[in-house]
């Protein structure tokens, strides 16, 4: 059977995608473990909109300045012209953000954007009410835990994909277009705020075809996750916190970022984490999120699930401050697509969301800009699919179909080096002597005996460091610190 639709993953932008495909068509959406698993269920602050047409602009010119005019500057206008409609659909279709005492939509500000103009769900539960919603709008079969381990790929059309369905044996799914929006590569650091199961490996495969990644040094980290917990996975402290008053001080109550930039918390991301880190690294003070300027029940109302998450975890908010750190959050780069969401010289194959690369979020992304990007990016993927109608002929897709093993004894161990090298080298700061050793130790780590998703995610790895070495100067999220 050949689908109309392959997609793979179930976060936002590959639900939007599904929601957007007509009710007649076949689609199948396959997705790496649970729905859950994917970073928009744990995406807190919000997603950004231009308010209206002379917010866009102004949004724009945000976009670029955080990205640090690194952008594609026609992607950022796409993005920003589409904001509003993609998002007014969504609450005609029944998605309801919160809203002000005025019962008009309630914008919050988060750093570097100009105004207000983050819509938020839940309080500070934005991902996961979209998901939520956008799961119960999905009409189309999903197939989960189910690895993809590889594309389809002959004369530049996508055939379909091949996943493992448990440890050791396989599947192939054919169909006309397939949409890979599988998210980032969190999964390769050792401290993130993404989800498990976000690895990189749909981008190790596309290495491994030659198909084009862009941008892989533009890696992004969060300047405030909660630092108490022993999980890789770090609770996110949201953007929004800052936006809306909280502060970052050393442990002698020091407010000391102003002494990096002049917004202060309000600086955008990569100038807030560098700051944090190298004031760390030069005082070895502890830094913390304060929250004194909060009032009780309206911190309670307007963040409920940071409020319990911190309650359980031992912390009385807003009364406490938090220890604080910056952890990987976000990829900025990805695989190259054009202002149609179409992988450059496909006929069929798209990608969406963050596992994709227009080059709309530049060298440091704009807060609350992905959710927004999934949104936009995945109806555009879907009118340009559309529009061009292709239809596979599974019996001109000749090559043999190899088998991978999926895990071998030896990972577990490498997997683990991994994410220290990642974190160590890739990192807030970086220098060419430890990303060179990083990448001499990645690519003998790639003629070893390996798992299939151990290869693929040391190919993403080694694009990072790749990526990184050849940018020989600082620019946003890629800082450059010589010894
Ligand atoms: C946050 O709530 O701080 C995350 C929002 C984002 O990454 O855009």
């Amino acid at each position: 059977m050949v689908y109309d639709y392959l997609i793979i993953g179930a976060g936002l932008a590959g639900l939007n995608a599904a929601r957007l495909i007509p009710k007649h068509k076949k689609v199948l959406i396959i997705c790496k473990k649970s729905p859950w698993e994917c970073n928009t269920f744990y995406a807190q602050g919000g997603v950004a909109t231009a308010l209206n047409e002379a917010d866009i602009p102004v949004h724009i010119n945000d976009t670029l300045i955080a990205g640090v005019h690194h952008n594609n500057v026609k992607a950022v206008e796409i993005l920003s012209r589409n904001s509003r409609a993609c998002i007014d659909d969504l609450i005609k279709e029944g998605l309801e953000f919160d809203l002000n005492a005025q019962d008009k939509l309630a914008f919050t500000k988060e750093a570097a954007h100009s105004i207000p103009r983050i819509l938020h769900a839940d309080g500070d539960a934005t991902g996961r009410m979209m998901h939520v919603f956008l799961l119960e709008k999905c009409h189309h079969p999903i197939i989960t835990d189910a690895v993809v381990n590889d594309l389809l790929i002959q004369d530049g059309i996508c055939y379909g994909a091949k996943y493992y369905d448990s440890e050791t044996s396989e599947k192939v799914v054919y169909a006309n277009n397939v949409i890979i929006a599988s998210g980032g590569i969190g999964s390769i650091y050792k401290y993130h705020t993404n989800s498990p199961a976000v690895a990189g490996e749909l981008q190790g495969i596309c290495l491994e075809k030659n198909i084009e990644l862009k941008d892989m040094e533009m890696m992004q980290f969060h300047p405030t996750v909660f630092k108490g917990t022993s999980y890789a996975r770090k609770p996110l402290l949201s953007e929004a916190l800052r936006g809306e008053g909280a502060y970052v001080v050393d442990e002698d109550n020091k407010r000391f970022l102003f002494d990096y930039h002049k917004d202060g918390e309000l600086a955008p991301r990569d100038v807030v984490s560098r700051s944090i880190f190298d004031y760390n690294e030069k005082t070895n003070k502890q830094i913390y999120l304060s929250f004194e300027s909060f009032d009780k029940e309206f911190f309670q109302k307007r963040f409920p699930n940071i409020y319990a998450n911190l309650h359980e975890l031992g912390y009385e908010l807003p009364f406490e401050r938090v220890p604080i750190s910056p952890a990987f959050h976000y990829a900025m780069g990805g695989i190259k697509i054009d202002l149609n969401s179409k992988v450059v010289s496909f006929k069929n194959l798209y990608a969406i969301g963050e596992v994709s690369c227009s080059g709309l979020h530049g060298a440091n992304r704009l807060a609350s800009n992905s959710l927004l990007e999934g949104l936009v990016f995945s109806k555009i993927a879907i009118e340009d699919s559309l529009k061009n109608n292709f239809k596979i002929s599974q019996k001109k897709y000749t090559k043999n179909v190899k088998f991978y093993v999926r895990n071998k004894d030896i990972d577990k161990k490498i997997k683990n080096n991994l994410r220290k090298i990642m974190w160590e080298s890739a990192s807030i700061s970086r220098n060419k002597t430890d990303l060179s050793k990083s990448l001499q130790l990645i690519d003998n780590y790639l003629t070893y005996d390996l798992g299939r998703l151990l290869f693929l995610r040391l190919l993403t790895a080694k694009s990072i460091l790749e990526s990184a070495l050849k940018r020989e100067k600082s620019l946003g999220a890629h800082y450059i610190k010589e010894n």
